[in-house]
């Protein structure tokens, strides 16, 4: 749509505390929302013990930007703010508000440490202290643990798999303990090879689901800590733990080999009490702990699910009033120093959502409970049942057109729970230590005297417990329904790690789908923890010769390396840094990233890749049918041979590194040329291979051809994407490149017309479908056709979502210019079939909006900017007749569009057509 704009009013409304009073104040308001590291707020068993604190300048009129901060520290909340032991900073004059360094004293284990800021405003007029906020730190050292590794010789049982693999019999452990005094504090510090739930007295100490979480075990376990306080009693009392099997000894991944001998699960704890008298007690896991497995859940498996037999429910077990005498003792393992026990650095994965049942189908004696939303976790059971029954609880993703369930997409995953009864009446069930992918549940084995009600199933909805904070919405519904579908295919992978899908027998960390689509879930949600862990963990998981493994964790152990799934590594602390100003994870990172492109250049011959692997996997119309498209290897490799040195060279310049900056830049350089020679002729077109979108796509977004051969390359590309009648042509690698290169060369209805494309290839065509999440394939399902006969077919697999960054940025119109949005470009593009769409983001300075809309000839754009940022807007169509104020200036106004630096503040820009 061309706006034709004959004349613009600008009215700034700039929101809260317009009175004067508000202006006379001596002091102005103190910041808020403070967190520690990757935006931590007040977190018990933290991992950082240098950590970074942020705040948030409060919303008002007195403030727009930030000229000097004060941040004290202390190890008591009295000695705040004068008598600060740990760090007291001083005036310091910046603006700086987030990532500040502490400087003070070194923090250690168990330390609890106090901290307030105070800032002054652009005027220099000082705010009030802050609230004081605290951290609490866990254990950071193996040699703080007294405990040891205990349980039972699960694998001596020798039960066989689905896949004839070792199944390791959940356990019961407990431990009763006496104290001699009333307890002030008590630490839990606990971890598992495996997964855990742990009770004390009978009380459950936490929520969490499956911690401590997923890592590259052999190198590092995470551990958490529990404030049980409230939970110890005087005198007698009982610790007990549930342990399974979890990521850690579970089948994982295809290769059966792996599977024969995994190592069976441990429990590792520490329970810390300091008593009112001021003594110290500890009690820690060892030999004098008893076990079973005699216990209710009699199997489960990540794959394959849960069985539960309340006939073998120990009423009490975690209490007092319970003999183990029955019971085995336990095995006990010391710790080792080889593989690093930390404290969890980001959240654990909860229940977050429940989903109620939409609509019962009964059908040939099944009975079927559809959820209306593909989801991740496990079903609440509340469902009749008689003494003695089995209920069978089956999953499936969608049905197949003869209402049958569709399983085949599980491949070998059989996501099934069962669960046996041990009297009459509605049992109140959800499994602990396996999770599922679905939308439709079958039950079988219930009381059939008894009519099926919605309110026999609920779905948890489980992920990694972070807030969503970013939010997008249009005046179109597909738009709503695909931003819909991003989201619930983030809520769905974001179990502990980021996966490809959470259903099938895979579920695993594959770098490629983190490559594409990390970036956009960094605007629906707060996963700078998220992804600073995991990051982690592919250092963690890199070879020797600098290669990252295709998944990470890496449980496939044959060193396979592909081009653009490796590459995570270098992309995705650079998207994060843009997205929070953060240099720590640049910092963090530098190394793997250099690692990484020498093994790019030990991969490649004269400059040019000889990396194998996935290509621009699952191209659609490949044509030599291959899931890996018709891209060839060589051009994507190189591609990103040059993509990782350049970020690599950018990264060093940002930590001050000129030599490094050099190198690599002469490299991404060198690698350029290489590229453009071996594969662009003088006029653009692709020489030595396959000419596809993905290769044109690979050469203008990551820069790599001379101005010479800039425009045959684009003309080329436009060419081929007419010749697909305007539809895509493009995998996982060449994705998430479109809307970057059609926007960067000034094609954005073409861009417009691809993402609102109905029809086979396009994000719409799956919602046509009835998609409620992003699937693995552009056509995994078709009314007319059915499902992709390929069993590769996951409903669930957020990669194709990748195309939310440019929504947000985009059509909405919010991106970063400066890192962290400390300067934000506002600039939407308002198009057909559009008339409104807006967004919000939390940044690390606050909340961001742009709101657009185009209603009876009028346009008008709402923006908000936060306290401490500047803003560039830039309009669409020219302003006539704006004049410069303290919050706005005219930057430029040309014919076609309009720049202005705009201070913080909320805005309405409106115009007549
Ligand atoms: C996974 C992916 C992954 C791919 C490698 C699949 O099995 O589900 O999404 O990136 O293998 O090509």
């Amino acid at each position: 749509m061309n706006l034709k704009l004959s004349f613009y009013t600008l009215i700034f409304v700039v929101a809260l505390c317009t009175s004067i009073s508000c202006k006379e104040k001596t002091t102005i308001e103190k910041a808020n929302d403070l967190t520690v590291s990757e935006g931590f707020k007040n977190p018990l068993g933290f991992y950082d013990s240098s950590p970074s604190f942020s705040w948030k300048l409060p919303v008002a009129e007195d403030v727009k930007h930030q000229s000097a901060y004060h941040i004290v520290v202390a190890s008591s909340e009295d000695l705040l703010p004068d008598n600060a032991d740990l760090w007291d900073s001083g005036k310091q004059m910046t603006d700086q508000s987030i990532w500040v360094k502490y400087e003070g004293k070194p923090l250690e284990s168990r330390q609890k440490v106090y901290w307030q800021v105070k800032y002054w405003n652009q005027d220099e007029d000082a705010s009030v202290w802050s609230a004081i906020n605290h951290f609490e730190l866990g254990l950071l050292n193996n040699s703080d643990w007294k405990a040891q590794w205990v349980g039972l010789d699960t694998k001596a049982e020798g039960i066989l798999g689905s896949q004839e693999n070792i199944i390791h019999r959940p356990q019961y452990l407990r431990k009763g303990f006496e104290l001699s005094g009333d307890v002030a504090s008590a630490r839990l510090y606990i971890t598992a090879k495996g997964v855990f739930d742990v009770a004390i007295n009978g009380q459950d100490v936490s929520d969490d689901v499956m911690p401590p979480g997923y890592t590259p075990y052999k190198e590092r376990i995470e551990t958490i800590t529990y404030d049980v306080t409230s939970v110890i009693e005087s005198g007698q009392n009982t610790i007990g733990v549930e342990l399974a099997s979890g990521w850690h000894s579970s089948r994982l991944g295809w290769k059966k080999a792996l599977w024969v001998d995994t190592e069976t699960p441990k429990v590792l704890c520490q329970l810390e009490l300091t008593m009112k008298d001021g003594t110290k007690e500890i009690i820690v896991s060892d030999d004098s702990w008893k076990g079973t497995t005699n216990g209710p859940i009699r199997l489960s498996e990540i794959y394959d699910g849960e069985t539960y037999d309340a006939n073998l429910e120990m009423e009490g077990w975690t209490t007092n009033n319970f003999s183990d005498k029955d019971w085995s003792s336990v095995n006990s393992f010391p710790i080792t120093n080889n593989i690093r026990l930390e404290p969890k650095r980001h959240t654990t994965v909860k229940s977050k959502i429940e989903l109620a049942t939409q609509e019962i189908i009964q059908k040939d004696g099944t009975v079927i409970f559809d959820l209306k939303q593909n989801m991740v976790g496990v079903p609440l059971l509340k469902v009749p049942m008689k003494k003695g029954e089995t209920l069978k609880v089956r999953f499936a993703e969608m049905l197949s057109p003869d209402g049958t369930f569709y399983t085949k997409n599980y491949r070998s995953a059989l996501s099934t729970n069962y669960y046996t009864a041990s009297k009459d009446g509605v049992i109140d069930w959800m499994p602990k230590f396996t999770f599922h992918g679905f939308r439709y549940i079958e039950l079988s084995g219930f009381d059939t005297t008894i009519e099926p009600t919605k309110d026999w199933v609920t779905g948890m909805v489980q992920y990694s417990d972070f807030d969503e904070n970013g939010t997008f919405t249009s005046s179109h519904e597909k738009l709503n329904q695909l931003q819909s579908n991003i989201v619930w295919g983030m809520r769905g992978n974001f179990f502990d790690i980021p996966t490809d899908c959470p259903q099938r027998d895979e579920r695993m960390g594959w770098t490629g789908d983190a490559q594409v689509f990390g970036p956009t879930s960094m605007f629906n949600a707060d996963v700078y923890k998220f992804w600073a862990s995991w990051l982690q963990s592919v250092r963690e998981s890199q070879f020797e010769n600098g290669a990252i493994p295709w998944v990470v964790p890496d449980v496939l152990f044959d060193g396979k390396v592909s081009a653009g799934w490796g590459d995570v590594c270098t992309i995705i602390p650079y998207k994060i840094y843009q997205r929070t100003g953060d240099v720590k994870i640049l910092e963090d990172n530098f190394e793997m990233m250099k690692a990484w492109v020498a093994y790019h250049q030990e991969s490649s011959e004269n400059l040019i890749s000889k990396m194998g692997f996935f290509a621009d996997w699952l191209q659609p119309y490949p044509e030599n049918g291959d899931n890996k498209g018709d891209t060839k290897l060589n051009v994507i490799g190189t591609a990103f041979f040059a993509q990782s040195a350049h970020i690599t060279a950018k990264t060093a310049k940002i930590l001050g590194n000129n030599d490094d900056y050099n190198t690599y830049y002469k490299l991404y350089k060198s690698v350029s040329e290489q590229f453009s020679n071996q594969f662009f002729n003088t006029d653009g077109t692709i020489k030595n291979a396959t000419e596809t979108q993905t290769s044109y796509l690979l050469a203008l977004a990551f820069k790599l051809l001379p101005e010479e051969k800039h425009e045959g390359a684009k003309q080329n590309l436009l060419k081929k994407i007419a010749e697909a009648d305007n539809h895509l042509r493009t995998g996982f690698l060449g994705t998430p490149l479109l809307s970057q290169v059609l926007d960067e060369t000034g094609e954005i209805d073409l861009m417009y017309k691809l993402l609102f494309n109905e029809t086979y290839p396009s994000w719409f065509y799956s919602i046509n479908q009835g998609a409620s999440t992003i699937w693995e394939r552009w056509n995994s399902y078709s009314k007319a056709e059915g499902f992709n006969p390929q069993n590769m077919n996951s409903l669930n697999h957020y990669a194709y979502g990748a195309i939310g960054e440019w929504m947000y940025e985009r059509i909405a119109g919010i991106a970063p210019l400066e890192a962290g949005y400390k300067v934000i470009r506002i600039a939407p593009e308002p198009k057909s079939p559009l008339t409104s769409a807006s967004a919000e983001l939390n940044t690390p300075y606050g909340k961001v909006a742009s709101s657009w809309e185009i209603n009876e000839g009028t346009f008008t754009l709402n923006v908000t900017i936060p306290p401490n940022t500047t803003a560039k807007v830039i309009l669409p169509e020219t302003l006539e007749s704006i004049e410069d104020t303290n919050d706005i200036k005219t930057i430029s106004s040309e014919t076609d569009d309009t720049e202005l630096l705009v201070q913080p503040g909320t805005y309405t820009f409106k115009s007549k057509l």
